[in-house]
């Protein structure tokens, strides 16, 4: 379980704890605040925990602080019952005054503890009867692992939109909330879906509805290796995973391109739906609706169709116009976002064909929208996503090319060229990648500004509010991203000396106008971070205080290979603040909280 939770590290979290049933003792549970070396500390203080079934659980705080009471597993107050819950319940308080008034002591102050009293308080016999009826009576997320000390050879499992993977090893099963968890002791796996619950045994699962009635479950075979989600000589996950992008945007690439065209196997819509499409609304969060943010520049482009990028917990609560002729196009490295995931469920019971891109393969994204292209980034372990960012931006130009040439709005000798120049970008990645040794000594030197503001027109721009967010998240540094004629209109009021504005100027088209922003910045005083293409490095050094440069390639590219100066930026400056980079504060990799 130890392990497990380590593999689990990534997600983000505040506090760990265990619990194991042992024949003598009952259960036995150790939990505390802080990382799981922690943990593993307290149980080899104690001389082990021998047991042949547990739970293990890693929690980031929703309800109550992190410490060492609000950690999982909760046990009820008979200590007989462990719980260990992902999501929120959100009508804890409601059922703790309930049970509270039938005389029950909570030792914690969270909404998962509810679902330990509360099975007690059902519990006649049968933990499962129990925990059908715990399942009617609360609202929320939540996926739950359940052990009773009165069938101590069993755990229970249930889920409702917070995800829960199986596990089929040798001689025993396991559950999980992400398959990097089991992927050590097997690759044969099934996913729960919402409203179920199982019963694991050491060599039986057993999956039943929310009535108890038997489910048939799919098993599914994961395909990708244990290294793939190890560093592998890197100091960090984070750089590991920004020099695995040109692989990663092959290996998304390839398999699409056969003889000259995109070949998008998976997708297939009714006839004349494209054609009679009345826009597409992009749905996401974070960087992958950043994604978007460049999807509405290239597919405006190559469709010329509305495209509407919306953040999805807006979007769901928006009222948003969405038709049967609307094409949602969700985005999510996880599959599992919860903001993603019920937006997109709004989106498809307003009518709309979902199509998603997603990179956790089987994830609930995936399972639940009419068409899925996934992404072969492989595992990603760093919060701070980057080939996972990468892939899906592949992917946008795929879907730019396939449905162009459906819809013929590509200009003649378009996709042709624009195909070419997609194969040539793991490439040119891999060229971009041998500079990092000048991005690290950039960052040697700005490392130190308290206040950094990143600009850029169109495309730019939209490549900033990625690399903005990389710096923000994993270095703490306070940073803003604007459309670079917008700065004027408010914002500029923050710059004064020793500010650093990071330029992007790639587009070639709008050089001079975003070099008008350059210099208004400069003359209050701000050093400037310039980023553009290798001709136009000449005419940026005039201005700027620094210059980057990426190779030339076709327009509606440039964000491929700009977002990577971008990340290795903020990796460097992180690296140099001695910060936590894979899994920095406060963030976890996967939110399946709203
Ligand atoms: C980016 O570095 C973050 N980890 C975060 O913004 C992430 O992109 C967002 O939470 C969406 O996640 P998803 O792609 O898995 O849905």
């Amino acid at each position: 379980m130890l392990d497990g939770l380590r593999r689990l590290e990534y997600r983000g979290y505040d506090s760990a704890g265990l619990a194991v049933f042992q024949p003598e003792q009952g259960l036995e549970v150790i939990k505390t605040k802080g990382r799981v070396d922690a943990l593993a500390r307290q149980v080899e203080g104690r001389g082990g925990l021998a047991g042949d079934i547990g739970l293990g659980h890693t929690r980031w705080a929703t309800h109550g602080a992190p410490s060492q009471q609000n950690s999982h597993p909760h046990v009820s107050e008979n200590g007989r019952i462990a719980v260990v819950h992902n999501g929120i319940i959100e009508n804890y308080a409601e059922i703790r005054g309930f049970l509270q008034s039938t005389g029950v002591r909570f030792a914690s102050e969270t909404d998962s503890e509810v679902v330990a009293q509360l099975l007690e308080y059902y519990y006649n016999g049968s933990i499962l009867e129990a925990v059908t009826k715990v399942l009617h009576r609360i609202q929320g997320a939540y996926a739950l692992g359940i052990l009773c000390a009165d069938c101590p050879d069993r755990l229970i499992a249930a889920r409702k939109d917070s995800p829960l993977v199986l596990g089929f090893g040798q001689g025993c099963r396991l559950l999980a909330s992400d398959v990097t968890a089991l992927i050590r002791y097997t690759r044969d796996v099934c996913y729960l879906d919402d409203g179920e619950i199982a019963e694991l045994t050491a060599d039986h699962v057993w999956v039943y509805d929310a009535y108890l009635r038997p489910v048939e479950k799919e098993r599914r075979r994961v395909d990708w290796d244990i290294s793939a989600a190890e560093k592998g000589g890197y100091e960090h996950f984070m750089l590991k995973e920004i020099m695995e992008q040109p692989k990663a945007v092959r290996d998304t690439l390839s398999p699409r391109i056969q003889d000259g065209r995109v070949v998008l196997d998976e997708v297939s819509f009714p006839k004349n739906f494209l054609a009679e499409m009345d826009r597409i609304a992009v749905i996401a969060c974070g960087s992958s609706y950043h994604v978007g943010m460049a999807a509405k520049y290239i597919l405006e482009k190559l469709l010329r169709k509305p495209v509407e990028v919306a953040l999805a917990s807006e979007f769901r609560y928006c009222d948003p116009i969405v038709t049967p002729r609307t094409l949602a196009l969700v985005i999510s490295q996880s599959g599992e976002t919860i903001d993603t995931l019920a937006a997109m469920r709004e989106a498809k019971r307003l009518g709309a064909k979902v199509l998603s891109i997603v990179n956790v393969v089987g994830s609930t994204i995936a399972r639940e929208s009419h068409q899925v292209l996934y992404t072969w980034a492989g595992p990603e372990i760093a919060v701070a996503t980057t080939k996972a960012y990468s892939t899906q931006l592949a992917m946008i130009y795929l879907i730019g090319l396939c449905f162009g040439e459906v819809l013929g709005t590509l200009p003649p000798g378009e996709y042709a060229g624009l195909l070419a120049a997609l194969q040539r970008l793991p490439d040119q990645l891999e060229e971009v990648l041998s500079c990092r040794e000048r991005i690290q000594y950039l960052a040697s030197v700005c490392f130190n500004h308290p206040s950094v503001f990143f600009i850029g027109r169109h495309l730019d721009y939209a490549v900033g509010l990625e690399g903005s967010l990389k710096l923000k998240e994993i270095s703490y540094l306070h940073s803003e991203a604007y459309a670079a004629g917008e700065l004027k209109h408010g914002t500029i009021s923050l710059i004064e000396p020793g500010t650093l504005v990071v330029a992007l100027a790639t587009c070639r088209p709008l050089f001079e106008k975003t070099m008008s922003n350059v210099v208004e910045v400069k003359s209050r005083g701000a050093d400037v971070l310039g980023l553009t293409t290798a001709p136009l490095e000449a005419a940026m050094g005039q201005t700027a205080t620094y210059t980057l440069t990426v190779p030339e390639t076709h327009p509606l590219l440039l964000p491929s290979l700009d977002v990577v100066p971008m990340q290795l930026f903020a990796y460097y400056v992180a690296l140099m603040h001695g910060c936590d980079i894979d899994k920095p504060r406060n963030l976890a990799k996967s939110v399946t909280v709203e």
